[in-house]
């Protein structure tokens, strides 16, 4: 059997990953032991009474920063729990931007490190200190890293051979052309006055395949003039 991926989630809220990893293609990698989780509770790591996580910028300005020791002990301590090589991941709006390709390289690798930020920000030495790969998923503003977390884990995951099934992983790799999908069509032939294209029901495969490469290539230029075709892996 293939080695499973080891994933490691820092996070102030190990209860937000409950549900996610319960269900769907993550509960599907884990029950195959393709991907291995590890959940780690950053508060598990302050040595004060009140188990105090952030403090108020030196500088003044609104907002608080995540206190480096609690964040750089979690991450030393995590990676000795195992012997495989980690790639550190600091989940950060200041990042740069997951996207497909980036899903693809870290589906390659044997561990993930993924540290969720939180407040206005991380302590500058975590950076310094831990030289992480620094990831957003986009141009918007979320509370923490976890639902980026989230997100980077679904993605990756049903990239690791044999989590999706054989039929799943030929049109995730189809898929991956850089083009928007074709329309989908299932019963019945006919809802609330929409037909089904004629096309999809002339038992035609040939015909299908074409009208739905024009579809892909017409949805993409009308919706996402932005990518770029055949750019993906
Ligand atoms: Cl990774 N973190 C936060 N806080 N906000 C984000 C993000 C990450 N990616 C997009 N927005």
């Amino acid at each position: 059997m293939a080695v499973p991926m080891e994933i490691d989630v820092l996070t102030l809220f190990p209860e937000m990953f409950e549900g996610v990893l319960g269900a769907s293609i993550l509960k599907i990698a884990r029950e195959k032991d393709l991907v291995r989780f590890r959940l780690v509770d950053v508060r598990d790591f302050t040595t004060d009474r009140h188990r105090t996580v952030d403090d108020r910028p030196f500088g003044g300005g609104p907002g608080m920063v995540m206190k480096p020791e609690p964040v750089v002990e979690a991450v030393e301590a995590t990676e000795k729990l195992s012997d495989v090589p980690t790639t550190r991941v600091l989940l950060t709006p200041q990042g740069e931007t997951f996207d497909q390709r980036m899903a693809h390289e870290f589906a390659e690798l044997p561990r993930l490190l993924l540290i969720c930020g939180h407040y206005e920000g991380v302590d500058e030495r975590v950076r310094l200190l831990l030289n992480p790969r620094e990831v957003s998923i986009g141009d918007y503003v979320l509370t923490g890293g976890e639902p980026a977390a989230m997100v980077m884990m679904d993605a990756v995951a049903r990239l690791i051979p044999g989590v999706l099934g054989a039929e799943e992983a030929l049109a995730e790799e189809s898929f991956s052309d850089g083009l928007l999908e074709y329309p989908h069509y299932t019963r019945p032939r006919e809802f609330r006055g929409l037909p089904v294209p004629d096309v999809l029901l002339s038992g035609n495969h040939e015909e299908s395949r074409r009208w739905r490469q024009e579809q892909r290539e017409q949805r993409t230029r009308e919706r996402r003039n932005d990518l770029e075709p055949k750019e993906r892996p």
